[in-house]
């Protein structure tokens, strides 16, 4: 447990696989929008998983699916409706305001928008002491000035880049700058939502190469989020795919490819094109028809229902929870034993084809039982 929010972590990979985000039932309603509108929009609606230290951890679902605003309720950036989220020991729900100040320099997030996340206002060198000054770090013109200019160069832009401003950059070095403002409170954990999704091909794999430099040299750990698999293939450790508020399978990256259990994590991985032009003509395709629906109203039972091809008359009555799957749990055998490392969590699935090996959860009945309970 850390003596104090704002407290190092040590040397990196002094502690590589020890849980460093551990996430349980996170819940994010926004209100519908009209005044008299009641209803909610249940933009994450019961996550549960836990981040190694040093790892990356892929979150993965089309557009709308929950994942940024997963990734904005970890760092409290919007404040969760329920759940619980424990960053090293210390609950960073029951953070006061001047306690969550002093966290926030250990956990960033890097966005998707190099061009709309930077104020197009300031000098380069000033988005970055920004982060300084807010984080009480490095006093003393000199000092900020020599801070910046490091950081700059460490996301691999020349030091007279602080005197310049967004509009100069291309897109990649703006990500950049980004990158060396989310530097700035010597982070351990980043949030990297879809940071290469609005840059060109050519350049996506540079900033890929310095996220994961950066991993290396400063034991960072990431929750990387993407909107489709082909883009966490290479980078992630293990893989979360979230669908509708819900996170529908979770397993190591090697598992998921080989062996994928849901079928939305199938029809997802089907739309990644094959090198190989004739392994490509014969490749099986789940075409995902449709759109998500609307988190205002999810579909009964099984939430991806309504898009399933392999859809039968239970999908509608029950609503599947994450099951591990595999060998040895078919006749529903006990969990192995995992210790406190988090990657070896095995294969979780959510689908009443695979993986539900227990009773059924109705977890509608739960959340109605909940919901009519008398407030306070
Ligand atoms: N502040 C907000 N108020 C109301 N609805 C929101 C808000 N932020 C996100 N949403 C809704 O929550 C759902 C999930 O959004 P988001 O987390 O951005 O998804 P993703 O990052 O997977 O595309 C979407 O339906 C989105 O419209
Ligand atoms: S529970 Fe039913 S609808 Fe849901 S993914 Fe499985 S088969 Fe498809
Ligand atoms: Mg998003």
């Amino acid at each position: 447990m850390s003596s104090s929010p704002a407290g190092g972590s040590g040397a990196p990979g002094e502690r590589v696989g020890e849980p460093l985000v551990e996430v349980e039932d996170l819940e994010v309603h926004f209100p519908a929008g009209g005044r008299r509108d009641r209803r909610v929009v249940r933009a994450v609606d019961g996550v549960s998983f836990t981040l190694a230290r040093g790892e990356t951890f892929g979150l993965v679902g089309e557009s709308g699916c929950g994942k940024s605003t997963t990734g904005l309720a970890l760092l409290r950036l919007v404040e969760p409706t329920a759940g619980r989220v424990h960053f090293d020991g210390t609950d960073v729900r029951g953070l006061s305001r001047r306690d969550l100040r002093a966290w926030r320099r250990r956990a960033g997030m890097i966005f998707q928008d190099p061009y709309a996340s930077l104020d197009p206002r300031l000098p380069v060198g000033e988005i970055v002491g920004e982060a300084l000054d807010i984080h009480d770090l490095h006093q003393g013109k000199q000092a900020r000035r020599a801070r910046i200019a490091e950081l700059l160069e460490r996301v691999g832009l020349a030091a007279a880049a602080a005197d310049r401003y967004p509009h100069e950059f291309s897109g990649g070095q703006r990500q950049r700058v980004g990158i060396a403002r989310a530097l700035a409170g010597e982070p351990d954990f980043l949030v990297c939502d879809e940071p290469i999704a609005a840059l060109d091909v050519s350049i996506q794999a540079q900033v890929m190469n310095l996220l994961a430099e950066l991993q290396r040299d400063l034991g960072l750990t990431y929750l990387f989020i993407a909107h489709d698999l082909a883009a966490v293939q290479h980078v992630s450790d293990r893989i979360a795919v979230m669908y509708l508020g819900r996170i529908v399978e979770l397993a190591d990256r090697a598992t998921l490819y080989r062996s994928p259990q849901h079928p939305y994590t199938r029809a997802l991985l089907s739309a990644i094109p094959v090198p190989d032009p004739v392994r490509e003509r014969q490749r099986e395709r789940v075409p995902l028809v449709g759109d998500v629906p609307t988190p205002l109203d999810p579909p009964s039972g099984c939430r991806f229902r309504t898009r399933c091809p392999e859809v039968f008359e239970a999908c509608g009555r029950v609503d599947p929870v994450l099951q591990p799957v595999g060998p040895g749990r078919e006749g529903g055998g006990a969990l192995p034993d995992v210790g406190s490392d988090p990657r070896a969590q095995g294969h979780l699935a959510a689908c009443l084809l695979h993986g539900e090996t227990g009773r059924p959860v109705e977890r509608s009945d739960h959340r109605d039982a909940r919901e009519a309970a008398p407030a306070g």
